[in-house]
């Protein structure tokens, strides 16, 4: 596990976003894994500054978000297919049949969840999984509990994320109970994974990850065990990390 630790968020995102490009520059035809929410707004600000700038191109590039709430139509402002139309792939070259959000709205979400990971085994796997962390220490949705679930699923939300979540919609009786993502395995199969966190609401969070045991109870302490995992953290984030320990 590798940490830098920058002055900002958006010296974080644009870090997060110069390796992406990097990897576009490499690899033309990589297999991003995007995340939504707060965080990653200023890395997908960088890319799409980057993208005009001529420096990185999106034509054979494929992506795969993290997760969607269940029970809100793709189009409601407050879902994650709106957001990264809005953050990132109404403003760059990506094809949108290249561009797949979990399906919230499946009538049948347990076999959308399968082939979710279908598609991304048969796309060769992510190469960068862009993550951002929970006050829960949750990725993707996968929220404390007492097991790694490998594969996408349905999970229910915890009442801290039902909470943290309020701000982006217009009451907390708004917020979904429930969401697809990614599972853990899935996750951890990326071959690089850059999490973003900022802000001090994340540093509790960021140091059990870094610091305390894996556990199933603060589901991103796993990435410590992943070979090629680095934290972009600005230094609020970072704030209760030791410099020697960390
Ligand atoms: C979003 C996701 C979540 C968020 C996390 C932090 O796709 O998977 O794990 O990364 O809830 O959200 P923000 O960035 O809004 O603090």
């Amino acid at each position: 596990m590798q940490i830098r630790i920058y002055d900002t968020p958006a010296q974080a995102g644009e870090a997060a976003a110069l390796i992406l490009a990097a990897q576009l520059i490499r690899r033309p035809d990589s297999v991003l894994g995007m995340a939504t929410g707060s965080t990653p707004i200023p890395a997908y600000q960088a890319l799409c500054r980057l993208y005009e700038a001529g420096l990185v191109d999106f034509s054979r590039a494929t992506s795969f978000n993290l997760d969607e709430y269940i029970g809100i139509p793709e189009a409601h402002p407050c879902s994650y297919h709106r957001f990264m139309q809005e953050q990132l792939f109404s403003h760059v070259n990506l094809r949108p049949e290249a561009a797949h959000v979990p399906d919230g709205n499946a009538a049948d979400l347990d076999a959308a969840a399968r082939a979710y990971d279908e598609a991304i085994r048969a796309a060769g796997g992510i190469d960068v999984q862009i993550l951002g962390i929970g006050r829960n220490g949750h990725i993707g949705f996968n929220e404390p509990g007492d097991e790694f679930v490998y594969g996408c699923h349905v999970v229910q939300l915890t009442p801290s994320t039902i909470e943290a979540n309020k701000r982006f919609f217009d009451s907390e009786a708004e917020v979904p109970r429930q969401a697809i993502s990614l599972g853990i395995g899935s996750i951890m199969n990326a071959r690089q994974i850059l999490l973003i966190a900022t802000g001090e609401d994340k540093a509790q969070a960021v140091r059990d990850a870094v610091c305390g045991e894996v556990t199933p109870q603060l589901q991103a302490s796993i990435l410590r065990t992943h070979r090629d995992v680095l934290f972009l953290l600005d230094r609020g984030a970072a704030s209760l990390l030791d410099r020697k320990g960390a």
